[in-house]
């Protein structure tokens, strides 16, 4: 089967109020039209064609893919129009699929029966909706065949009144598609060219038309409000929840938990509530995450416990670790087996050897930290000297008192301590310690100051 993409995206979204083009608003941190790109390349189309008008440049620019095709519908005059304006980019002996850049959730195995019912006509996307709202209604004949779809402004009382909808997802040959693309007029209540006329076309040329149901309602939601935008974003949350607490993780609360990547968990994976994982993260054997966490593109080995309230991206984190509460763990965290980071830590481009601890109020940047190292209270690794970062390198077994300063590039040698309050500037011997600040005095006879009498 040649199969080629159409997806329609050049409309405005006036609804959304936004100067944003509706296909570029978010939906768990990704645009809605990336959803709908990732749903149409897990069915390996010979091509993708997105339509885009509305926006086009900075829709385009979102989307720098090379194997996008874009057709530009440069005034917005229906969603047939939109298909014309896509055609001569279609091959004369593909089997078309057509979607649309703002309905993100449908399955792609709602899409495969889809196609397989398209065979020798016309297959259609419908749902039950409680309420059917502005949805273009499906109308049958007295045996239940589809006759025809009726645009909510154009249906009369009764057909109004009908709660199956159309998805406005199709497949059809191409052949057919463009000769009945040319029949298509615009006379109806929004002087558009509507898509939907496909269907009659059919059904007047006996030609078989299916309506293929939508096991959940949400598949076929558009989004044409921030109010269904936050409605899908919900409808979402669940849906991720759900494949967790199928694959055996336990939720607090499922109501409060926003996956908005690939979440990969091992056996027994607690999270408690409002944690959001962005991007790819995995979560080893056993891993347990307080409340209030944001991990994105993270992956953190079994027995590891993150406390609430840490942020933690683009690191890697060893088995039994224990972070938080309250760490920062920014792009390039390394921690090795049994790390400890403790409360209001950062670390960044860092790696911390294992064993090592840094359990409060410190920056560790741009640093190499061996085996076994204990990082006092306090500790700021100086990586930046106002033009260019410096590494720190601290070798095993050392020892840093609070409070230190160490200024890069320098290098901790193993076995060193280092005594608090230090500024350490020059590299440090092996097994010795070093102390680096004033020397305290007490001063005999001193009086403290007095505030002057008024005379
Ligand atoms: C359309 C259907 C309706 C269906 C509903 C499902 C028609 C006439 N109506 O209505 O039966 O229930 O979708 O969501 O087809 N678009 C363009 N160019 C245009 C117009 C639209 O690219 O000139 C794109 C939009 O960006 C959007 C999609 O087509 O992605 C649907 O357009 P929209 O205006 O939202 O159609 P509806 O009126 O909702
Ligand atoms: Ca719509």
């Amino acid at each position: 089967m040649a199969l080629e993409i159409l997806i329609l995206a050049a409309g405005q979204g006036k609804r959304m109020r936004s100067s944003l083009p509706k296909v570029l608003h978010p939906l768990a941190g990704r645009p809605l039209l990336a959803h709908v790109l990732d749903t149409a390349r897990e069915l390996s189309p010979r091509k993708i064609i997105v339509v885009h008008g509305h926006g086009a440049e900075q829709v385009k620019e979102a989307f720098p893919e090379k194997h996008i095709e874009w057709a530009l519908q440069a005034e917005q005059l229906g969603t047939a129009h939109a298909v014309m304006q896509a055609m001569p980019r279609v091959s004369a002996d593909a089997d078309v699929l057509l979607l649309y850049g703002d309905v993100p959730l449908v399955r792609v195995a709602t899409l495969r029966r889809l196609l397989e019912a398209a065979r020798d006509g016309l297959a259609v996307l419908t749902a039950d909706l409680e309420d059917p709202a502005a949805y273009g209604r499906v109308v049958r004949d007295a045996s239940g065949r589809v006759k025809r779809i009726v645009e909510q402004r154009d249906a009369s009382e009764a057909e109004r009144a009908i709660r199956e909808i159309n998805a406005g997802f199709y497949a059809l040959s191409a052949q057919r598609l463009s000769g009945w693309l040319k029949k298509i007029d615009n006379r109806n209540a929004q002087k558009e060219y509507y898509l939907t006329d496909l269907v009659g076309f059919a059904v007047a040329e006996g030609a078989p038309v299916v309506a293929v149901k939508a096991a959940d309602a949400w598949e076929a939601a558009g989004v044409n409000s921030k109010r269904e935008l936050a409605n899908l974003e919900s409808q979402y949350r669940k849906i991720r929840a759900e494949e967790l607490l199928e694959a055996g993780v336990t939720l607090t609360d499922p109501a409060r938990i926003d996956v908005r990547g690939a979440l990969e968990c091992g056996r027994d994976v607690a999270i408690d509530v409002n944690c959001v994982f962005e991007g790819r993260v995995s979560l080893g054997d056993r891993v347990r995450i307080g409340p209030n966490c944001v991990v994105r593109y993270c992956t953190i080995a079994a027995g590891t416990e993150v406390l609430g309230f840490c942020f933690m991206e683009n690191s890697a984190i060893g088995e039994r670790c224990r972070i938080g509460p309250y760490a920062r763990l920014r792009p390039g965290a390394q921690l090795a087996e049994e790390v400890h980071i403790g409360n209001f830590v950062e670390v960044k481009a860092s790696r911390l050897g294992a064993g090592s601890k840094a359990n409060h109020l410190s920056y560790l940047g741009d640093s190499e930290i061996g085996e076994r190292v204990n990082v006092g209270a306090g500790t700021i690794t100086c990586n930046y000297d106002g033009a260019a970062k410096h590494r720190t390198v601290i070798e095993d077994d050392c020892f840093i008192g609070s409070d230190a300063t160490l200024v890069a590039p320098v290098r901790i040698a193993r076995g060193s301590y280092i005594g608090a309050g230090s500024t350490i500037s020059k590299d440090t011997p092996a097994g010795q310690l070093t102390v680096a600040r004033a020397r305290q005095v007490s001063i005999p006879g001193w009086k403290p100051p007095r505030k002057k009498e008024k005379g």
